[in-house]
């Protein structure tokens, strides 16, 4: 269905399309990119020169390559220039009603062997793809940002895809040299949903003054190997995109008490307190702030990791138990979406699936609460004494 010849569109230049075109256009494409403001056409060119060059300082590509990239990728403020696209991407502003009217265009513009994506991370791939007169060409190809450095694309079918489009178009993303994962079209996908607990579980330790945050974060750096750590991790996304992932992925599964977003973290984002890129998040990065040392208490640490640990392998046996995807693209996706030391199933494996449910039900009994279920499946694996894997 596709070959080198053929033409990725992208809509939207912002940091996601920019990237995106550029993953394409390395892998061969030509690709052409589309934007409504002039202004930001004007600022993806220069970046993508910019990018271009430190890549040429780094020798990552030689010269003739990277000029081979910069011709490769056309800039254009006519939707109709992308009417010769065999695929266009969409990455334009998070919003569904937008969204479905530029998809509404684009079937006006582009051929009918065109197939439509979108680069959503919280949207319904079905629900853009219903604004279409064919939504069989329309699915959902979510890179992470940024585009050009993380390996993780989840490809997601909504209901009327056409699942050899869907297959052809993860097999293009894979010649770019990305590691795709399938996902159905539930909230979050993986990553979104997956990764949830990482940050409210964590939220969760905080509030109930069980440690502080430069302990959680210790733990979960030092003890579970991951590169960030929770709050640290909130910190550098801003406030702003992870609480309103967290709450537009709680308020998509109505309202389920595991995906809750966290008060603490609401009231960082009222205050204007989004991260490192304001200066303040949780950690105060202004010049001579003091920051707050771990406590580095082991049997606290333990506590910590193996909490946020269960939490975390039950979201992903839930996303396994409800179809969502299969085992290894679970693992896939936590290991090359977010970087995790391990993939979540194969951890549990390791554990030992029997002290993961007695950790989940211990929890399950001092709260009484919904959120710490623990999921059908793991109960299943742990009486059938089988693992994940
Ligand atoms: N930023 C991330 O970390 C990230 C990661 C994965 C997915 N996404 C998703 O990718 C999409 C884009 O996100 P982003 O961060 O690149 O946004 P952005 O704000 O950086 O860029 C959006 C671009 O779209 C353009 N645009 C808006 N409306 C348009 C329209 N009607 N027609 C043409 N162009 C239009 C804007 O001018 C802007 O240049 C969103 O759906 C977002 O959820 C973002």
């Amino acid at each position: 269905m596709f070959t080198k010849d053929s033409i990725i569109g992208v809509v939207g230049c912002g940091a996601m399309g920019s990237g995106i075109a550029q993953v394409a256009a390395t892998a061969g494409h030509k690709t052409i990119v589309y934007d409504s403001n002039a202004a930001a056409l004007e600022r993806a060119r220069t970046q993508l020169e910019e990018s271009l060059a430190k890549l040429v300082g780094k020798q990552k590509i030689s010269a003739e390559k990277a000029s081979e990239i910069s011709k490769l990728i056309v800039f254009t403020g006519a939707l109709a220039d992308l009417k010769v696209s065999k695929l266009v991407i969409e990455a334009i502003v998070e919003n569904i009603e937008v969204k479905q009217s530029v998809f509404r265009q684009l079937e006006s513009v582009v051929t009918e062997h065109c197939v439509l994506a979108s680069n959503t991370s919280s949207l319904s791939i079905t629900s853009i793809a219903s604004a279409c007169s064919r939504p069989e060409r329309v699915l959902g190809i979510h890179f992470f940002n940024p585009a050009t450095l993380m390996p993780l694309v989840e490809i997601i079918p909504g209901i009327a895809t056409d699942m050899v489009i869907a297959n052809h178009c993860q097999a293009l993303v894979n010649s770019f040299g990305k590691v795709t994962v399938m996902a159905k079209d539930t909230p979050g996908f993986i990553v979104n949903r997956v990764a949830r607990p990482f940050y409210s579980e964590a939220l969760r330790i905080y509030e109930e003054q069980l440690a502080d945050m430069a302990t959680i974060d210790w733990a979960m750096r030092e003890l579970g190997g991951f590169k960030m750590g929770p709050f640290e991790l909130m910190d550098l996304i801003g406030h702003d995109v992870n609480y309103i992932v967290t709450e537009t992925v709680w308020k998509q599964f109505y309202y389920d008490p595991r995906f809750k977003p966290s008060l603490s973290q609401k009231r960082l984002l009222e205050a204007g307190f989004l991260g490192r890129k304001s200066g303040r998040g949780f950690y105060d990065y202004r010049e001579g702030a003091d920051q707050p040392k771990p406590l580095k208490d082991e049997a606290l640490g333990k506590y910590i990791l193996n909490r946020i640990l269960c939490m975390l392998i039950n979201e992903a046996c839930d996303t396994l138990y409800l179809g969502i995807a299969s085992a290894t693209d679970i693992d896939l996706a936590m290991t090359k979406g977010v970087n995790y030391p391990k993939g979540l199933l194969a951890w549990a494996d390791e554990i030992g699936l029997a002290q993961v449910l007695v950790s989940l039900n211990a929890l399950y009994d001092e709260y009484g609460e919904d959120r710490y279920r623990a999921c059908v499946k793991l109960k299943q694996l742990v009486k059938q004494g089988k693992l994940f894997y």
